[in-house]
C-alpha cells in the first residue's frame, strides 16, 4: 500500500531547498508527496528559529495535531531544522509536545532515513541533534519541486555572528561545497531543462574551494545555454569590485542583487557588528550601478534594534531613498536566546517598533510602486514559472526580480515569455504577450 508524506517549511529559501532535500530522501523510501495532512503517512516540521514568529507559528501548528496524532497513532511526526538545533529546545519539545515521534537538528537532516527506521522498531521518541557541524553532504538528491528554477547550495554555516542572529549557532561554521561539484550540478539542471539558478549560501561571498567565489559564478555563467543565473545572499562587507566585473561579463547574470543593508545607522550597524559603513555600503551601491545602471537592488532591513533612537531610524529611511531598493524585506528586531544584542541595554519598546515598521513598510511600498509605474508601456521578458488559478493568468519574473501575470492559450511554464506591461498593481504587473 501506498505511504504518504507531507512537509510543513518555515522560514528562508534555505529551507525551503532543505524541504526538497527532505522529500528526496522520504521519496527514496518509498513515500509519495500529499497535499493534506490529515492524508499522510509521516510529517515532517522543517523549521526555522531566526524570529520569534517563526518559531511560534511552528509550535502552533505541531500543537494542532495532538488531536489527528490520536485518531491516526501510526502517523509518524518529525520535527527538524533549526529551532531544534538551539541548545535545550529539542527536550523542551519533547516535553511540550510528547506525541512527536522524531526530533532532528539542523546536521542530522542526512539521516533522517535511519532515525525513521529506529522509530518505526522503537515506542520511544527518536531525538538526534548534533553538536558538530556535520560533513558537507555533496551528494544530495532533491526532490525539486520548484521548475523552472532550481536552488544548488554552495556553502553552509555563517561565521559572521552579527549581534542580532542566531544563524551561526544553529547552522554552525562556514563550509564550501567542492566547486567541480557544484559546476557539475548546475550544468545537469540546465541540461534537464532548469533556466533559472539560484546559488544559496548565508555568505556567497565568502565561499573558498580552489577558487573563489566570483570565479566560481564566472565559471558556471560561461556557457551558451540559455539560463537565468542568481545568487544570494551577499553581505556588504564582502561584496567585492571584482564579483561586479563578473556580473557585468556575462549576458545570463540577472541584473538583480540582495544585498542586506540592515540600518542606515552607523552606529547601529557598529552595535549589529556588521563591519561596514554607510558610505562604504553607499559606495558599493555606487560602483555597481556605475558597471551596471540597471541592476535591481534589494535589501533586509531591522526595526528597533536594541539602542536605536528616532535619529537612527530616520538615518534608515534616509538610506531607502537614497539607495531606490527595488524592494525589501522589513522586520521588527526579535531577541534571541544566546545572542550577543540580547543582553544589550536599550530594548525599544514594543509600541515604538510598530510605529517605525508602518512607516518603513509604508516608505518601502511607496518606491516599489513607483517603480512599477515605470514598467508600463514598456516589454520585458518574463521567465513562465507557474498559473495562477484563481487570476487564469500566467506568472513569471523578469530579470529584476519584478512579477508580471499574462494570459495565454499554451502552457508556457518554463519558457522565457516577452510581455507588454500593461498595468502596474503594486509590486506585480500585468500585461499581454508582444508580438
Ligand atoms: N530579528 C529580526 N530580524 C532578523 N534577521 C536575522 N535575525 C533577526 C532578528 N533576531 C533578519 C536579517 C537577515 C534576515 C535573513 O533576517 O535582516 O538579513
Ligand atoms: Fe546572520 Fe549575519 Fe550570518 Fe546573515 S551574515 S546569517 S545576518 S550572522
Amino acid at each position: 500500500m501506498e505511504k504518504f508524506y507531507h512537509i510543513v517549511t518555515y522560514g528562508c529559501q534555505m529551507n525551503v531547498h532543505e524541504s526538497e532535500k527532505i522529500a528526496g530522501i522520504l521519496s527514496g523510501l518509498g513515500y509519495v508527496g500529499c497535499d493534506r495532512i490529515e492524508d499522510a503517512d509521516i510529517v515532517v516540521f522543517n523549521t526555522c528559529c531566526i524570529r520569534e514568529n517563526a518559531e511560534n507559528h511552528a509550535f502552533g501548528n505541531i500543537g494542532m495535531l495532538k488531536k489527528l496524532k490520536q485518531s491516526k497513532k501510526d502517523m509518524i511526526i518529525a520535527v527538524g531544522g533549526c529551532l531544534t538545533q538551539q541548545m535545550g529546545r529539542a527536550e523542551d519539545l519533547h516535553e511540550k509536545f510528547p506525541y512527536v515521534d522524531i526530533i532532528f537538528g539542523t546536521h542530522n537532516l542526512h539521516s533522517l532515513g535511519d532515525l525513521i527506521c529506529r522509530k518505526l522498531k522503537s515506542r520511544k521518541a527518536v531525538i538526534e541533534i548534533e553538536e558538530s557541524e556535520g560533513a558537507v553532504c555533496e551528494d544530495d538528491k532533491p526532490l525539486r519541486t520548484s521548475y523552472p528554477n532550481a536552488w544548488v547550495n554552495i556553502m553552509y554555516g555563517c561565521n559572521n555572528f552579527c549581534s542580532y542572529c542566531i544563524v551561526p549557532y544553529v547552522r554552525g561554521r562556514e563550509r564550501s561545497r567542492r566547486s567541480e561539484n557544484i559546476i557539475r550540478e548546475v550544468r545537469s539542471l540546465v541540461d534537464e531543462g532548469y533556466k533559472e539558478i539560484t546559488l544559496l549560501g548565508q555568505n556567497v561571498n565568502s565561499y573558498r574551494d580552489d577558487m573563489s567565489f566570483p570565479e566560481l559564478l564566472a565559471k558556471i555563467a560561461d556557457t551558451d545555454a540559455k539560463f537565468r543565473l542568481r545568487f544570494m545572499t551577499s553581505h556588504p562587507k564582502d561584496f567585492s569590485r571584482e564579483l561586479v566585473e563578473v556580473m557585468a561579463s556575462y549576458p545570463n547574470i540577472c541584473h538583480c542583487l540582495h544585498l542586506p543593508v540592515q540600518s542606515g545607522s552607523n552606529a547601529v550597524l557598529a552595535a549589529m557588528n556588521r563591519r561596514y559603513t554607510v558610505e562604504q555600503y553607499l559606495e558599493k551601491v555606487e560602483y555597481l550601478r556605475s558597471r551596471i545602471p540597471d541592476c535591481a537592488i534589494t535589501t533586509d532591513l531591522i526595526v528597533g534594534f536594541p539602542g536605536e533612537t528616532d535619529a537612527d531610524f530616520e538615518a534608515t529611511c534616509d538610506l531607502v531613498g537614497k539607495v531606490g531598493f527595488a524592494s525589501a524585506f522589513t522586520f521588527v528586531y526579535s531577541k534571541r536566546t544566546g545572542t550577543k544584542a540580547a543582553s544589550m541595554p536599550g530594548q525599544v519598546p514594543e509600541e515604538v517598533s510598530k510605529e517605525r515598521i508602518i512607516r518603513l513598510v509604508d516608505l518601502v511600498n511607496s518606491q516599489t510602486r513607483e517603480l512599477s509605474k515605470g514598467y508600463v508601456g514598456r516589454t520585458i521578458e518574463i521567465l513562465c514559472e507557474d498559473y495562477d488559478k484563481k487570476r487564469g493568468m500566467y506568472l513569471g519574473r523578469d530579470e529584476y526580480g519584478r512579477m508580471g501575470y499574462f494570459a495565454s492559450n499554451k502552457d508556457l511554464v518554463g519558457s522565457f515569455v516577452k510581455i507588454k506591461v500593461e498595468q502596474a498593481n503594486g509590486v506585480s504587473l500585468t500585461g499581454s504577450i508582444a508580438e
